[in-house]
């Protein structure tokens, strides 16, 4: 079923038709093979999803397009500070190949004018200049999300009659602004205009810039965060050249033309626009790309300063220890201090992109929860990013916390740099930053050692069988004979106990002393601990329904003393004494009921 952003596009599409206005580039040979009715609207959402009308798929030449992206290269080739000697940021309001060089150094006014952008193609890595197009080719690859080639043909048709061009890179020589062999730039200059792209291309190199410098489906990086927005920067002020005062005013979005048709439009964390249509107005931008973005930008208010944000988006759910409690389950007086104090234990999950706004909000609630709790877990896992600022303000909170006895931890980070880095770099100087854990169970399972901290070590007692829940109602000359029935087995930490999939052999085991953890296997190799267990707990339990493959694996955390009682075993005390049998799946069915009770309140906290 089509999405109404497609039946939008498709309105969109059909109105845009009957614009005829315009001419092909025709300065460039080639580019007159182009058939003027061409019209392909792209849009690609930040978690990769690409929506297309037209002739989204046919291939062109990229173009100016190529600059800005050309200029990120450069800038993380040879960092802001050097490229700014080279090449200013300063819009030119003229033509795009206008020669328009600072009057003293003769530096280009900005990246995006061909006299900035041939400057840039040769500032780019590599010690030869096939090395620089290797670096360029691949990079744009990284971009688009899969290998580029070059149309020969235009390629040789601009390198026939650039002769403006082969004028500036001369005079960019004659300022030392290109180092090396001008000629030898500006052909890999030529050759990245050349660069073949379809619309669907450029959306995704547009939403690579809008994801901070990530592919939105390769998740590979194509530039250091740091330079996205000093690249959308210069393409909002100078993407249009000597439109781009009118186009920032009512279309309000970073965006480059270029002669081939496309025209790319990012906004930030949101969306990548492309649109291609080949004819061009006088300015050489093409005249259905200016009007699409300005269908667009109204039509679903994409314009940059006319953004409201509201900061509680930042801050998902609120939930405490006691509507979802960590897997590992404690006996005795532990399991009595957790019921009454994991209301103490805070989760917040926090959302989407978090700057300081957001940030300041989640703090203002966190110190207004502050009285009534012990612990926070900060749960990451819908967070797509974090500024730095940010990121020092909630260092600041977790010290400040801390030192009130109260820690902050982070879970389901996930290992990725969008949040690690700028976590990372404000806790510099600091103190060894947030404690970060794989899962929430992990996390809260930590904070609830915190709140059972002062009550002793309860763990490390041995708890008699008689204390087993599956044993409740035995009396001690029943708990006798079982005994009798039931044999010791010792484990060190690390040793596997069960193992998922393996025949079960009957064995149900009754923790004595130590812990164990319960894991399933995941599609991908890896484990998720569905459970911790310790003293007086048991495990195994279901090959008394009659299991017959273990369903997870149990591996020892610590040293583990258990009392095993073996199915065959428990089927011969029966015999002499059935209701040893019948309390046992009493009491098991009782235990499932309650496990299946905590299973329903974990889906209810997290829906
Ligand atoms: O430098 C040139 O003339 C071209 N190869 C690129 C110019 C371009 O795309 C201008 N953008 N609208």
């Amino acid at each position: 079923m089509l999405s109404p952003i497609d039946h939008y596009l498709q309105a969109l599409h059909a109105r845009l038709s009957d614009v005829t206005s315009g001419e092909l580039a025709s300065y460039i040979p080639e580019l007159t093979k182009a058939d003027p009715a061409w019209l392909g609207i792209s849009i690609v959402t930040m978690d990769g999803v690409a929506y297309t009308v037209g002739d989204a798929d046919q291939l062109f030449t990229i173009q100016s397009i190529s600059k800005p992206f050309v200029y990120g290269m450069a800038l993380a080739d040879r960092g802001q500070e050097n490229m700014a000697e080279k090449v200013g940021v300063e819009p030119s309001g003229d033509a795009f190949n206008s020669i328009s060089l600072h009057p003293r150094t003769g530096a280009p006014l900005n990246p995006m004018i061909n006299a900035g952008a041939i400057a840039t193609t040769s500032l780019v890595a590599g010690r030869t200049t096939e090395a620089q197009w290797e670096r360029i080719e691949s990079s744009i690859a990284t971009f688009v999300g899969h290998p580029v080639t070059v149309d020969e043909s235009v390629y040789r048709s601009e390198s026939a009659t650039g002769h403006r061009n082969r004028a500036i890179a001369w005079m960019l020589k004659n300022f030392g602004i290109v180092e090396g062999e001008p000629m030898d730039s500006l052909e890999n200059y030529f050759r990245q205009c050349a660069i073949q792209v379809s619309c669907r291309d450029l959306a995704y190199m547009a939403a690579t810039l809008a994801n901070g410098g990530v592919h939105p489906l390769t998740g590979r990086r194509a530039l250091p965060t740091e330079h996205v927005g000093q690249v959308l920067s210069v393409m909002a002020t100078c993407g249009m050249y000597d439109f781009a005062g009118s186009w920032l005013y009512e279309v309000g979005m970073p965006a480059k033309s270029g002669v081939g048709g496309g025209v790319i439009a990012v906004v930030p964390g949101r969306f990548g626009i492309a649109i291609f249509s080949p004819r061009l107005d006088a300015k050489g931008n093409s005249v259905r790309g200016i009007e699409a973005c300005r269908h667009l930008s109204r039509d679903f208010g994409l314009h940059m300063f006319q953004q409201a944000r509201d900061p509680r988006q930042a801050l998902g759910r609120v939930y405490t220890g006691a509507d979802a409690s960590s897997r590992r389950k404690p006996a005795g007086p532990a399991r009595q201090h957790l019921i009454d104090h994991a209301h103490r234990i805070k989760y917040l999950s926090l959302h989407g992109m978090l700057g300081v706004d957001g940030v300041e909000y989640v703090i203002r609630c966190m110190l207004g929860m502050a009285g009534d709790t012990d612990c926070f877990i900060l749960d990451m896992n819908q967070v797509s990013g974090l500024a730095e600022s940010a990121a020092q303000m909630l260092h600041e909170v977790r010290r400040a916390l801390a030192a009130d006895g109260k820690p902050v931890v982070c879970s389901r980070v996930h290992r990725r740099a969008a949040i690690l880095q700028p976590l990372a770099k404000a806790a510099r100087n600091l103190d060894r930053g947030f404690l970060v854990f794989e899962d929430n169970d992990l996390a809260v399972e930590w904070c609830e050692n915190r709140l059972l901290q002062g009550l002793g070590a309860t763990e490390e007692l041995a708890v008699p069988l008689a204390e087993s829940p599956l044993l409740r109602g035995f009396s001690d000359d029943l708990l006798r004979l079982m005994d009798t029935h039931m044999s010791t087995e010792s484990y060190t930490a690390g040793d596997s106990i069960l193992k998922a999939g393996e025949a079960g052999d009957g064995r149900i085991f009754f923790i004595e002393t130590g812990r164990v953890s319960i894991l399933v296997p995941l599609d991908d190799g890896g484990h998720q601990r569905i459970s911790s267990l310790g003293p007086g707990m048991e495990f195994g339990e279901m090959t008394l329904l009659g299991q017959t493959q273990r369903t997870a694996s149990v591996v020892a955390d610590n040293d583990v003393r258990c009392r095993v009682l073996r199915v065959n075993d428990l089927e011969r005390l029966a015999q002499q004494a059935p209701q040893a049998k019948i309390l046992l799946l009493e009491n098991l069915a009782k235990d499932l009921a309650v496990k299946l009770r905590g299973a329903t309140q974990w889906i209810a906290a997290l829906a």
